[in-house]
């Protein structure tokens, strides 16, 4: 499918799901607030990967939360769950930034899906997406 819209009402503050979009993985996360703080309070330079690699905003937006999540909605994360090393899936909710960890090398991703550790060399992508509602999510 070229596009999967997805009604997100249910997803409480603190839990994920995952969908499919086109074979791979796009998990919607409703982040708490302690997570979107976690995410605003990280220095620029202290990321691995400067680039908000959103296909939502500009190639060259640079990576804070605001860039990642969700306009106009802080808590909300759509991101692909393909790791950036060589596409194992992240564990939800692990890892010491308590973002996503993946079991295959280590990388550790923080709430708002940035590499921080580990071999993966880029954030975990953002797919294009839109809000049809104030919880319907269109992918693609
Ligand atoms: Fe994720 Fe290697 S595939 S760390």
């Amino acid at each position: 499918l070229a596009s999967v819209e997805v009604d997100i009402a249910a997803v409480q503050p603190g839990q994920a799901i995952t969908i499919m979009w086109r074979g791979k993985p796009v998990v919607i996360r409703n982040r708490t607030e302690k997570e979107v703080e976690e995410g605003k309070t990280v220095k620029l330079e202290e990321l691995k990967d400067p680039l908000a690699r959103n296909a939502n905003a500009d190639a060259s937006a640079d990576a804070s939360d605001a860039n990642r999540a969700a306009a106009g909605k802080e808590n909300i994360l759509v991101m692909t769950k393909v790791c950036t090393h060589l596409g194992c899936i992240p564990l939800d909710e692990s890892g010491e930034f308590g973002g996503w960890f993946c079991p295959c090398h280590g990388s550790v991703y923080d709430t708002a899906g940035r590499i921080r550790k580990g071999p993966a060399p880029e954030n975990l992508p953002i797919p294009p997406y839109a809000f049809l509602s104030d919880t319907k999510i269109r992918i693609g």
